[in-house]
């Protein structure tokens, strides 16, 4: 069985820096043609300037022949000013804005402290047409980690978007049944990316018959039935749920550790893994609008013309890849991927 599909773009992506790009950006871009490109490097991107220096190393590494196309965002924090928000919206290179609640996450220490703090920000945003990128959760350490999207919906999203009707959103990698409910409610200035591994795996997968650290992520996998809303959302032709895959690289000795950090890499195979997930649910017919068009709508660019192949036939994943000077462990390593791009 074959599927011809439009070349699809990746809406959350972490390519890190210096060598690991060596990896990340050939990855992404043999089946991505464009990627939305989290600014969360130490130090952060907080400016028009940074942002177009990262997008050279990016570009730098683009396989012969590509296309590719990184989208850079800005690390919104406390001290982000209207008038950095403009500088980077004329300059052209910056299609977004992210929010990492302080503390929420991997190199979010930078991120913002309290939502008052960017009022003046997410104003400029409105006024210069960029999307805020969300991490949902909060921070509160006494809340369960388990709840903390839920949380965040309630306490900080709903009074953002009833203050802010005009902002575009994107809740990123969503996790739960209360987003889906929180995403469709919200209206069309709202939408959401879901990742594979949300999509495919539940906390069982990450804690049941042992800890598999390369599963771990934030926002941490759920319960089986936050599971299934989110694939019966992904898989719905709803265009507020587009892919955005997260793909998030450590070395591997950076999450098998007494305290492992977060992220799964996925960019390798990863239309490969939703086209499992959309098979399964028996809607292969709407991968292609959730991969390649309804992303591209929303943050108002055109559609991708180029199409590209899958075909159902399991591959290997190799237990791990090169990382610059290290390894890293990928989803799904040493075991098959049931699809493959021609
Ligand atoms: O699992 C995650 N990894 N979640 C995030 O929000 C950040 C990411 C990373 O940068 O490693
Ligand atoms: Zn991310």
């Amino acid at each position: 069985m074959q599927l011809h599909l439009t070349r699809p773009d990746d809406f959350h992506l972490h390519l890190r820096d210096g060598e690991a790009l060596g990896t990340t950006v050939p990855a992404t871009a043999r089946t991505f043609s464009r990627a939305v490109v989290m600014p969360n490097l130490v130090p952060p991107i907080t400016t028009a300037d940074q942002a177009k220096a990262y997008k050279e190393r990016i570009l730098a590494q683009r396989p012969p022949g590509s296309s590719f196309q990184p989208l850079m965002t800005l690390y919104l924090t406390d001290a982000t000013c209207p008038d950095t928000i403009r500088a980077a919206q004329a300059a052209g290179d910056v299609y977004a804005v992210k929010l990492y609640p302080a503390g929420a996450t991997t190199h979010s220490a930078a991120g913002v402290t309290a939502m008052e703090k960017v009022f003046p920000a997410l104003e400029a945003m409105i006024d210069v047409g960029l999307p805020l990128l969300v991490h949902g959760e909060v921070t509160d350490a006494t809340v369960d980690i388990f709840d903390r999207e839920q949380l965040f919906i309630e306490h900080e999203l709903w009074p953002l978007i009833k203050r802010y009707p005009e902002l575009r959103v994107v809740m990123e990698h969503i996790t739960t049944r209360q987003a889906v409910e929180f995403v469709r409610e919200a209206g069309d200035a709202v939408a959401a990316t879901v990742t594979p591994q949300h999509l495919l795996y539940n906390r069982n997968h990450l804690l049941a018959g042992g800890l598999r650290p390369h599963l771990y992520c934030l926002p941490v996998l759920k319960c089986e039935r936050h599971r299934q809303a989110l694939v019966e959302a992904a898989t719905s032709g709803e265009p507020c749920f587009f892919l955005g895959t997260d793909s998030a690289p450590h070395g591997r000795q950076f999450k098998e550790a007494a305290c492992g950090c977060a992220g799964c890499y996925s960019a390798f195979g990863a239309l490969e893994l939703y086209a499992e997930v959309f098979e399964q649910a028996g809607a292969l017919e709407r991968l292609e609008a959730f991969a390649s068009h309804f992303g591209a709508d929303f943050y108002q660019l055109p559609r991708n013309t180029e199409t590209i192949r899958l075909e159902k036939k399991p591959q290997p994943v190799p237990a791990a890849f090169p990382f610059g000077k290290e390894q890293v462990v990928p989803l799904r390593g040493g075991e098959f991927l049931q699809w493959t791009l021609l």
